[in-house]
């Protein structure tokens, strides 16, 4: 009888999760076109001066996109642009501002000065990763030829696909991922806990990323 309940409980689990994610799309507020356009625009109007693109970014999503309720899909913006912390996963190194978080969603400013290098990891979400300054290159395994990502153009990683990346000189990007952003989070805290034990950067990175999440989620955006 046991085995009976414990079937029933996984059918009705898969389930759940299989309509749910049927219905992902109608908790989206942005779109990959509009950010990628955005993000030409900050390339156009402020080549190279990644301060003054992450600014300009900001202040046209709060003027595109409603904060209150009273005009359609609602969304929580993080202003705080200095609030950048340290990124170690999949064995590149990089700094970020979380500029907005949801359970299905998130928009951040990704990318170092220095170079780094690693594995994209393996993601529930797609993602898109919009160049403002310097090059990105990514390679597929049997491709055998790198792909080259320069500003103003985006490179798109559908989910449940991983590439090797590379920034190979500095490299600042706007990341927009949309799908289920949860478990995508072990990927990002792994190197915390097994090789970086830089607890002060977990601790901040937890905090903002909850803080957004809840922000979100009192507005009813998922
Ligand atoms: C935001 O950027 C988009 C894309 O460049 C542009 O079409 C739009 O007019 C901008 N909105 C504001 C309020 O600046
Ligand atoms: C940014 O700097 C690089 C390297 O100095 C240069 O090749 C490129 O043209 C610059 N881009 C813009 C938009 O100013």
């Amino acid at each position: 009888m046991k085995w009976l309940w414990r079937f029933a409980f996984l059918v009705t689990l898969i389930s759940t999760f299989s309509y749910l994610d049927t219905i992902k799309d109608r908790w989206y507020v942005f779109d990959p076109e509009s950010l990628h356009e955005l993000a030409q625009a900050a390339v156009n109007t402020h080549g190279n001066d990644t301060r003054a693109m992450v600014s300009f970014i900001v202040s046209n999503l709060t003027a595109t996109y409603p904060q209150d309720a009273s005009a359609g899909k609602v969304v929580s913006l993080n202003p705080r642009q200095d609030e950048w912390v340290f990124n170690n996963a999949g064995g590149a190194m990089g700094a970020m501002y979380i500029i907005h978080a949801s359970i299905t969603e998130y928009l951040i400013i990704f990318g170092t000065p220095l170079g780094t290098e690693g594995h994209t990891g393996l993601h529930t979400a797609d993602d898109y990763f919009n160049i403002l300054t310097g090059e990105q290159w990514a390679f597929s395994a049997g491709a055998l030829e790198m792909e080259v990502y320069k500003p103003g153009s985006v490179h798109h990683l559908p989910r449940g696909n991983a590439k090797q990346y590379k920034m190979h000189k500095g490299c600042f990007a706007l990341e927009y991922a949309r799908g289920w952003i949860p478990p995508m989070m072990p990927f990002g805290l792994a190197d915390v806990l097994s090789s970086t034990l830089d607890f002060p950067t977990f601790y901040h990175t937890a905090r903002i990323t909850a803080r957004e999440m809840f922000k979100n989620l009192l507005i009813g955006k998922i």
